[in-house]
């Protein structure tokens, strides 16, 4: 199918009008790959959710809730703790740490929530279809912020600032209820989007990568990666996993996928700042997760020299982060339920 649609395009174009770069543009599109819009009416129409659709106040508001550890039981614990901003969104240990210092019981790793917006399904066993449903799991968990929703709805409420927040963002009448709170935190997430060189090159800015990066990312559509990280996430759909052979951290925890053994391709976007790599945060070296991509999911042995090539093609997915000023977070009151390290 990729042959055919390269040759069609070699014949309809002809191959003296197009340079290299036009070429490998192009195969980059023929093989799935897609750039983070430039136009913001049609970044809008991806990133936009009709059910609680973005506003300023609402970022505003989103953004001092994810910063905000009273939405934890013990007060310490916010988003930002497994997800932090300045740490490519995660949060560079193995396996998450949380509640009472509690190791996940599966023993999974904090994925990015940089361009999470672009997976179609979140968590790495997909069960979550959006990230305003996303956002109500950890804030509960025991192993992570373990806050029952009448303590975070009374937490929040207690504060005058959010009530006032909320009306802002959602008008007078308003309820502040423990999904509002979630899909507003959602709202702020979906702002969280990183446009990288490679963004710029498929957007038709030839020079934007250089030489090494083309070779690379040519080398990534050539061995197959693009089967399954592929869009504007270059992953974020479930794929089966371990198709051709086992991963060689298998039993590190006991995730072993949803109910199909599917797992949700993670986003390469951002991939140079994300180690340790993995559902299990087994492997630290990015070249080494190519080279077990290439032995667990294609059957093939990728040389050090190709994956070398292929981490240079994957550091152009780092992309630029929005500044984000960290928000001041209105006091708490009399009111406000007290932390607990229980
Ligand atoms: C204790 C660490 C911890 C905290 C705190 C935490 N998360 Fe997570 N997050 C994780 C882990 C671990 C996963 C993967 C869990 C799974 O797949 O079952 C995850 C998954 C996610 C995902 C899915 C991303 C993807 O690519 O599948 C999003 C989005 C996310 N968290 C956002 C949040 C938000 C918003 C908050 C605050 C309300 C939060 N997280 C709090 C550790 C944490
Ligand atoms: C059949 C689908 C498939 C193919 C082909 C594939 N991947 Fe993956 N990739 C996945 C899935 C699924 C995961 C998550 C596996 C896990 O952690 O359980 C993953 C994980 C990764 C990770 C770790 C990401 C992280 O944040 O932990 C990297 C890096 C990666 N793939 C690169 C590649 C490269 C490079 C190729 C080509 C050599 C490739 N993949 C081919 C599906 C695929």
């Amino acid at each position: 199918m990729r042959l055919i649609t390269n040759a069609l395009l070699l014949a309809v174009v002809g191959i003296s009008a197009l340079g290299a770069e036009d070429l490998l543009l192009e195969k980059a599109k023929s093989y799935g790959l897609e750039p983070i819009p430039n136009d913001i009416d049609t970044l809008m129409s991806i990133i936009n959710d009709k059910n609680d659709p973005i506003s300023y106040p609402k970022i505003e508001l989103g953004k001092k809730l994810y910063f905000d550890p009273r939405l934890s039981k013990s007060g310490l614990i916010s988003c930002n703790t497994c997800h932090n901003l300045a740490l490519g969104g995660a949060d560079g240990v193995s396996a998450a740490i949380g509640h009472k210092w509690t190791i996940n019981p599966h023993h999974l790793n904090s994925p990015t929530v940089f361009n999470s917006v672009f997976n179609q399904a979140q968590f790495w066993d997909g069960r979550s279809p959006h990230l305003a449903d996303q956002a109500q799991g950890p804030i509960q968990a025991d192993a992570e912020m373990a806050a029952p929703q009448k303590l975070v709805v009374d937490r929040v409420t207690s504060i005058p600032q959010y009530v006032e927040d909320f009306k802002k963002a959602y008008g007078a009448n308003v309820k502040i209820t423990f999904e509002k709170i979630a899909s507003v935190i959602g709202v702020f997430e979906r702002t969280l989007i990183t446009p990288s060189p490679y963004d710029d090159f498929l957007n038709g800015n030839e020079n934007a990568l250089n030489s090494k990066e083309k070779a690379g990312l040519d080398l990534f559509m050539e061995k197959g990666c693009t089967a399954c990280h592929n869009g504007i996430a270059l992953g974020g759909t479930m794929q089966p996993f371990q198709v051709a052979s086992q991963y060689k951290f298998a039993s590190l925890g006991d995730f072993s996928g949803d109910e199909n053994g599917m797992v949700k391709t993670p986003t390469l976007r951002n991939i140079a700042e994300t180690a340790p790599y993995f559902h299990n945060g087994g492997i630290w070296e990015l070249e080494e997760a190519i080279q077990e991509m290439g032995s667990i999911q294609l059957g093939i042995d990728i040389s050090d020299k190709e994956a070398k090539s292929i981490a240079v093609f994957l550091g152009s997915l780092t992309g630029k982060k929005s500044q984000i000023i960290y928000p001041v977070l209105p006091p708490s009151t009399k009111n406000t339920p007290k932390p607990s390290a229980d």
